[in-house]
């Protein structure tokens, strides 16, 4: 693999059609979970917007595909298996990472193996398994790509009815403590995964991060040189300013819209994808990034906007 690497971004995808909800499954959250959908979503996420949207980002052959969660919506095991048969549509598990949202984590069902079902995508590869933490715990885990490595945390938590809010936790943090500087010395790219924007303040409470001060304190102290999350299911672009004393340079933060939007809602744009180049040039960590997405109308896909990150 060459020294620059293209990795595509997609997330929030929140497959449809939705099916039935049975009534062993039916609890408050799933319940009010399901009238929203029909309600909302269900006019704004469809099948047809995601397919064109990833075929044309398989049409750019990229060199690995990051699905950051939100792959479904209320937790069914039926939803689980489409999104398993999804992901292998996408890619196999060497060419496909994903990290959980917290649609993937909805609400426990007794017995089901819920988001285990794609592990395959959600593990260390035989690089990384020297940084694999002791079971049962299965986050941060590491996948190397040429020059880059993959970084995957779990932000999904169970929650509350109307609260969408994630956290990552003492264990993954210390766990990215001890990581982040000796992947450095390793001389490699850092890329972070994770589904809910990780910095204070980048979403209201009850969809935040409820650890996001101390993760960006672990990001300031370590640094990285790249977060790519979603959630927010719009575009943005944040450079984190490291303190001097804590190594200085900013740590680019981006998000990516939904993947499947098919006809605008709320601020949402229609489905969307980011493609990025990572490498170094000379020496120096050198990113860019092209935002592809369904443009007016939604029958076809094109560049929406390119830019130079670092
Ligand atoms: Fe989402
Ligand atoms: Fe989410």
């Amino acid at each position: 693999m060459s020294e620059t690497i293209t990795l595509a971004h997609v997330s929030d995808v929140h497959l449809s059609p939705m099916p039935g909800v049975a009534l062993r499954h039916l609890n408050v959250k799933r319940g009010l979970g399901y009238l929203n959908w029909r309600r909302h979503r269900r006019h704004a996420h469809h099948r047809a917007a995601l397919d064109l949207v990833v075929a044309d980002m398989l049409a750019h052959k990229p060199d690995h595909i990051a699905v950051t969660g939100d792959l479904i919506n209320l937790g069914l095991p039926v939803e689980y298996e489409a999104a398993t048969a999804w992901l292998n549509e996408v890619g196999t598990p060497q060419d496909v990472t994903v990290v959980p949202g917290n649609h993937d984590i909805y609400t426990s069902l007794r017995g089901d193996p819920g988001i285990a079902r794609w592990a395959a995508y959600m593990r260390a590869d035989a690089w990384g398994a020297k940084y694999v933490p002791p079971p049962p715990a299965q986050f941060p885990f590491v996948r190397r790509l040429g020059p880059v490595v993959l970084i995957g945390v779990n932000s999904a938590v169970e929650t509350p009815p109307f609260i969408a809010a994630g956290e990552v936790g003492a264990r993954q943090r210390a766990a990215l403590a001890a990581l982040l500087p000796q992947l450095a010395a390793e001389g490699l790219i850092r890329v972070v995964l994770i589904h809910h924007p990780p910095l204070p303040g980048q979403a209201p409470p009850r969809r935040a991060l409820r650890d996001a001060e101390a993760l960006a304190h672990i990001l300031a102290a370590h640094g990285a040189e790249l977060v790519l999350h979603g959630h927010n299911h719009c575009d943005s672009h944040m450079d984190f300013a490291r303190l001097p004393e804590t190594g200085g340079g900013n740590i680019p933060v981006i998000g990516v819209a939904s993947g499947s939007i098919a006809r605008v809602h709320k601020n949402e744009p229609l489905g969307r994808y980011n493609l990025l180049r990572i490498g170094r040039v000379d020496g120096r960590v050198h990113i860019e990034c092209a935002t592809r997405g369904l443009e007016t109308g939604g029958r076809s896909v094109g560049q929406i906007e390119r830019k130079l990150v670092t």
